[in-house]
């Protein structure tokens, strides 16, 4: 999936990521890619290519939606894209990241107070001050609360973007807390 079916604010999203896996192959570890509240997983999906990856996740709370997915990810995918693929069924804030791995998690197209939770809900769960994960974020809405969260728990900034799509503004935060 090319980035030009993707949209300026998934693609400008896509393009930061990229930067900061660029930045980090380096690393001895795994690096997996979260795409949170997925939906139609186009943003994942733009990275089953990406070599430095291990895995790509897709997680969204609603099971038909997951299986839509899956049954795309079968028919669209070359076998070698599919291995790297792994769906789950499930609120975002439950997921288990390997304490031996990288992650890059995604948060995105959901209202800032959700992102806001779901984001806490990992980090604690993770005790991610100790752990390597980037989190990318692009909250709907509700930016000034996501900003002044991220400053009370320390989170620092790695990148940002501030973006218009379809006659609407959003901000894109690529922010980790262990460097
Ligand atoms: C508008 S779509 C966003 C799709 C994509 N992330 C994007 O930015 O284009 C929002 C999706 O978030 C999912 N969602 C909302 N709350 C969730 C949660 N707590 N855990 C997992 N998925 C959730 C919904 O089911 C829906 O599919």
């Amino acid at each position: 999936m090319g980035s030009r079916s993707l949209g300026p604010r998934l693609t400008a999203i896509s393009q930061h990521i990229n930067i900061c896996i660029d930045n980090i192959v380096n690393q001895p570890r795994d690096l997996h890619l979260w795409d949170c509240c997925c939906d139609h997983g186009f943003l994942g999906r733009s990275f089953l290519s990406q070599p430095s990856l291990h895995t790509v996740h897709f997680v969204d709370r609603i099971s038909s939606i997951m299986q839509q997915l899956d049954t795309k990810l079968a028919a669209d995918c070359l076998p070698d894209q599919q291995a790297r693929a792994q769906t789950h069924i499930g609120c975002a804030a439950d997921i288990t990241l390997d304490t031996q791995a990288q992650h890059i998690v995604v948060l995105a197209g959901i209202g800032g107070n959700t992102l806001i939770e779901l984001l806490d809900g990992i980090y604690q769960r993770h005790n991610a001050s100790e752990q390597q994960i980037i989190f990318a974020l692009c909250p709907n809405y509700h930016c000034y609360d996501v900003r002044r969260y991220l400053q009370q728990q320390y989170f620092e900034l790695i990148s940002e973007a501030y973006i218009q799509d379809r006659n609407k503004s959003h901000e894109i935060m690529l922010v980790g807390s262990a460097y």
